[in-house]
């Protein structure tokens, strides 16, 4: 039986507001929450079972899969304390079905989005005869991420989980979320306090000579972990640039059909709309996730931004990177700072932000 464990437990906390009432792998992403494309994507590759690692908001997990009615198996391994991720793997292993002799098991990060193929990486592993395998990818800038130099059969030489240093950046090849565990190599872990797979565990692994290899590819590849990924992805899948099953095929917009959308709005480069959500005229919508329930005046430009569920922005307003938290006003005519982050509920009078070198009247009488 191919079984997979997802760990879903972070606070995903680059991706705040957006994530104060639900989880990062439970946020919409073109037209379904992120974590059903994962499971679409594992189903495709012969994923039977499926536990998740929970542990920040956990119960939403239970509720977004409560009528779920597919061809798989689905567990919830939940952390009262979260257990980092080779801690919540260990305690993820408890609830798998199969015995050593079922074959590896499929470890993700909740927070990838990839066009790896699974089965090439299971066939890799098995052809190896390797205790992990780890799906490696090459970034511009690996800072952020987990770097993992590899020679040149493939065995993994060392982990180095976000390096602080320029001289610790000895590759561009990096940890890219997704691995394949030998059954028994699972059991090492311990079970009882926090652990970190990535430095605890494979730092490890490779000290003690176990086989760690590397499976690097050049497919699409993405961690969704900050706004501007998160929006990227999004219109990556709209646009077919990320593929994904629960995506017919590629669209410029991809706009739910009770939302209203008058004739004169562009929506474009993989834009999402969600539904009865009202689009004025004359607003550009680019590359941007406008949530449920939004309505953007007339004029109002949005660009790689993110409008959460209920919130409204005001005519001619600008933004630009932005993250806007849900049931949040942004009044007419203002200009967010690129890369802003608006808390939910918070409220912006007319004309009360500006960056540009445009002053803006005094308007009131003093
Ligand atoms: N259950 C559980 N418990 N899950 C956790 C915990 C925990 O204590 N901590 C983190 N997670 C989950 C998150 O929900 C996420 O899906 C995944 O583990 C990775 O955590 P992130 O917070 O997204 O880590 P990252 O993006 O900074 O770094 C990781 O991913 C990179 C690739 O995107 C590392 O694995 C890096 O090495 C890697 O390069
Ligand atoms: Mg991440």
């Amino acid at each position: 039986m191919q079984e997979a464990i997802i760990l879903v437990g972070g606070k995903g906390t680059r991706l705040r507001p957006l994530t104060n009432h639900t989880p990062k792998p439970l946020l919409n992403v073109a037209g379904s929450s992120f974590i059903r494309h994962q499971i679409a994507r594992l189903m495709d590759a012969g994923v039977e079972h499926v536990v998740f690692a929970t542990s920040y908001l956990a119960s939403l997990f239970e509720e977004e899969f409560k009528d779920f009615s597919q061809d798989l198996e689905i567990s919830y391994a939940v952390e009262e304390v979260p257990l980092g991720t080779g801690g919540a793997i260990r305690n993820a292993a408890r609830l798998l079905r199969g015995g050593p002799a079922d074959g590896p098991v499929l470890i993700l990060n909740g927070d990838i989005l990839t066009g790896l193929d699974l089965g090439a990486i299971l066939a890799r592993h098995k052809d190896r005869e390797a205790d992990v395998t780890l799906h490696l990818t090459r970034v511009p800038d690996p800072r952020a991420f987990g770097l993992v130099p590899t020679d040149e059969a493939g065995r993994v030489l060392s982990f180095l989980e976000k390096p602080k240093t320029p001289e610790e950046c000895v590759t561009d090849q990096i940890n890219a979320g997704c691995y394949v565990f030998s059954r028994s190599v699972l059991s090492a872990i311990p079970a009882d306090r926090e652990v970190s797979v990535e430095q605890e565990t494979f730092p490890e692994l490779v000290a003690q000579g176990r086989r760690v290899f590397g499976h690097t590819t050049e497919d699409y590849w993405r961690d969704l972990g900050t706004p501007l990924a998160f929006v990227h992805g999004s219109a990556d899948l709209v646009t077919g640039k990320a593929t994904s099953p629960l995506v017919a095929g590629p669209v410029e917009a991809l706009i739910h059909p009770t939302a209203v959308v008058d004739p004169t709005a562009r929506v474009t480069g993989g834009s999402t709309v969600g539904p009865h959500a009202v689009i004025g005229p004359q607003v550009v919508v680019e590359r941007s996730i406008i949530g449920r329930g939004v309505t953007l005046a007339e004029g109002a430009r949005i660009h790689e931004s993110v409008v959460d569920h209920d919130s409204s922005i005001g005519r001619e307003s600008f933004l630009h990177e932005a993250v806007v938290g849900c049931h949040s006003h942004v009044g007419a005519q203002n200009e967010l700072p690129g890369r802003l982050r608006l808390s939910c509920g918070i409220r912006i009078p007319a004309r009360g932000v500006r960056v540009s070198g445009t002053a803006v009247a005094c308007p009131t009488v003093h």
